[in-house]
């Protein structure tokens, strides 16, 4: 049996912040691409769990890979509009990299957000992150030249929006 066989999306609140933070700590090398600092606070993730767009829903999702949650996506299941999706975070912890958590994890997402209506799903990657725009488009996702600036940390930096049409 794979790696990622026994994945299946679990809706996470608040309630369970110990195990994302735990997710979030499981990245460094992200963190430290992004920001220059390997760990990120408490605080920030609570928000990163709470905070969305004004008048949007926002889902936090955990990959639980038999029983364990071994990564953490958030779903904006209606944006920008009915039809359409956008995932803001996507994190698998790196003692689970590379062995198809990642891509599993995003074909549970893409059903979800079909499920709630979602005809297409973007993204943003931010143009550091390379092995991130690497994954996106293994699993299917286009370019599409769309710019946006934005800010982790006090950290300024610049996005591209992926795209995925879903069938
Ligand atoms: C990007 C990330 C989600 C990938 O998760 P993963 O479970 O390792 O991905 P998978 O094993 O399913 O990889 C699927 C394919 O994506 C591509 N890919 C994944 N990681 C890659 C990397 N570091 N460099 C280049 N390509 C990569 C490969 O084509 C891979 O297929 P292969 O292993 O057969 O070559 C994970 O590395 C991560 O959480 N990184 C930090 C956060 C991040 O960058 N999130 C995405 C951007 S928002």
């Amino acid at each position: 049996m794979s790696h990622a066989a026994r994945l299946s999306l679990r809706r996470l609140t608040v309630a369970d912040l110990d195990v994302v933070v735990a997710v979030y700590g499981g990245v460094p090398s992200f963190f430290e691409l992004l920001i220059g600092r390997r760990e990120v606070p408490r605080e920030y993730v609570r928000d990163e769990m709470l905070v969305g767009p004004p008048g949007h829903e926002k889902v936090f999702l955990g990959l639980d890979r038999g029983g364990e949650i071994v990564g953490a996506a958030d779903v904006l299941p209606t944006y920008p509009a009915v039809g359409a999706a956008w995932i803001g975070v996507f994190l698998v912890s790196e003692a689970h990299q590379r062995r198809g958590v990642g891509r599993a994890g995003v074909a549970l997402v893409e059903q979800y957000a079909a499920s709630r209506g979602a005809r297409q799903v973007s993204l943003g990657v931010e143009l550091v992150n390379a092995a991130g725009r690497a994954f996106w488009i293994a699993c299917g996702y286009h370019p599409t030249g769309e710019l946006f600036d934005t800010d982790v940390l006090g950290t300024a930096l610049r996005a591209e929006v992926l795209r995925k049409q879903l069938r």
